[in-house]
């Protein structure tokens, strides 16, 4: 049997990769921790936890162990007319985790889905109510996701360029990054002054596909206020900030003002399974309950709200109860802070930041700084050959670990990081 990148070579059509000119892709057979071994037995530190999911390591027994007994009693059932109680248990733990003006849980099956959900209901909450308001407000720099609502609602980049004339017409404000805030608020403003402003939807605290970009909670916690006084309704997309990657449950909880819509993925199985889940207020909800079944939300997935997911998200549920969870982060956010003053002054970093136990920095190069910089296939190869696995954006290197990563692999990973620092192209 030929090895498993050669076959995949052959019938496998990768996500987000020109297949022309990729290099062949890791074939990754086995994880543990905060490590994944290739199928030559190399070993690699996994440092933006496998696309940004993984909150408490590769098969974690735990949550193996939990996600096999349910698979032994129930696998999955249609979740309209019916329910099971890994779904209802789930949705009464994450209201409890939740800012507490949340109140009910949509589940769908991944966090464009998430999203998608939370942009139908709030266009939905509004004709519901007699009203036509259908323009979302969203920042510069935000990413949402790949389906069409997703993407409409995402700023246009060179991710969604060739369906820009088919995605539906959104306003866009700046983000309130540096000192952006009062400029970010006279716009906000400027924008919530019509009557066609159906919501306004947010990366809270860290703009993660659009640069790994970090801002601060004032000035967000500002455009909030505003949106209530309007009545405009707010979505915090929290598919990336949930699950402890900003220091706190959510992002949201750093802020005074809460959302009225909350979408997350990612790390809500603690990155084991796909599951989506959009969590509202009560008015929001109320607006769909109606004799008029057209009211009704006429969305659905057939693995939403799916049974494995839920046991996944609960055993992650039950690892959050535990201090040495919260101890990770803490520890881990520590190593990010130390290591982000650490490189601050070599020549080729610019703007280095931190959230939580998610760091940055944008390299400085020559020409164009996007997504297609040549710089990124060249930082990118370089920690791969020395396995850490890391995924520039453009420029932009950032490193987001599993919480469970011990000092000694942060330790291995910042000097790669110091290492392709030392020996970047000019
Ligand atoms: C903030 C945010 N929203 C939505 C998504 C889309 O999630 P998914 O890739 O699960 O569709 C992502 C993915 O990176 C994200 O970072």
């Amino acid at each position: 049997m030929s090895r498993l990148t050669e076959r995949d070579g052959k019938v496998i059509w990768h996500p987000y990769t020109q297949m022309l000119t990729a290099r062949p892709p890791v074939a990754i057979v086995r994880g543990e921790g905060a490590l994944l071994y290739d199928e030559d037995g190399r070993e690699y530190i996994d440092a933006i936890s496998s696309w940004w999911v993984n909150v408490h390591g590769h098969a974690h027994p735990y949550i193996a162990e939990r996600v096999a007994e349910q698979l032994r009693s129930l696998e999955h059932v249609i979740f309209a007319g019916f329910t099971h109680e890994p779904a209802v248990i789930l949705a009464e733990r994450l209201l409890k985790v939740l800012p507490d003006n949340q109140s009910r849980i949509f589940y769908s099956d991944n966090g464009s889905t998430a999203v998608e959900v939370a942009v139908k209901m709030a266009l939905q909450y509004w004709r519901n109510r007699g009203h036509k308001r259908q323009k979302l407000i969203v920042l510069s720099n935000s990413y949402h996701g790949d389906t069409f609502g997703a993407m409409s609602v995402s700023v246009r980049d060179l991710f969604t360029e060739p369906f820009w004339e088919l995605l539906f017409d959104v306003v866009v404000v700046d983000a309130p990054v540096g000192g952006k805030g009062n400029e970010a608020l006279a716009q906000l403003e400027r924008a919530v002054n019509s009557d066609d402003i159906a919501a306004f939807i947010f990366e809270p605290l860290l703009q993660g596909a659009g640069g790994m970009i970090v801002y601060d909670a004032v000035p967000l916690d500002r455009m909030l206020a505003l949106c209530k006084e309007y009545k405009i309704p707010t979505i915090a997309d929290e598919v990336l900030t949930g699950f402890g990657r900003t220091g706190k449950f959510f992002a949201s909880d750093y802020l005074i003002n809460k959302p009225d819509i909350i979408c997350l993925s990612k790390g809500l199985t603690g990155g084991t399974m796909a599951l989506g889940a959009t969590s509202c207020t009560e008015e929001i909800y109320e607006a769909f309950l109606s004799d008029d079944k057209r009211k009704s939300l006429f969305h659905g997935h057939s693995y939403t709200g799916n049974p494995i997911a839920c046991a996944a998200a609960l055993a992650s549920l039950d690892l959050f109860e535990k201090k040495e969870t919260w101890d990770d982060v803490a520890r881990v956010s520590l190593r990010q802070k130390a290591f982000v003053s650490a490189i601050s002054k070599h020549e080729r970093v610019r703007n280095p930041r931190r959230i939580g136990t998610v760091m940055a920095f944008d390299v400085a190069a020559k020409g164009k700084t996007g997504y297609l910089n040549n710089l990124r296939d060249w930082m990118n190869d370089f920690c791969i050959d020395r396995r850490v696995i890391v995924r520039p954006l453009g420029n932009v290197m950032y490193l987001i670990p599993p919480y469970c990563m011990t000092d000694s692999q942060l330790e291995s990973v910042y000097s790669v990081l110091t290492a392709m620092l030392q020996e970047l192209p000019s």
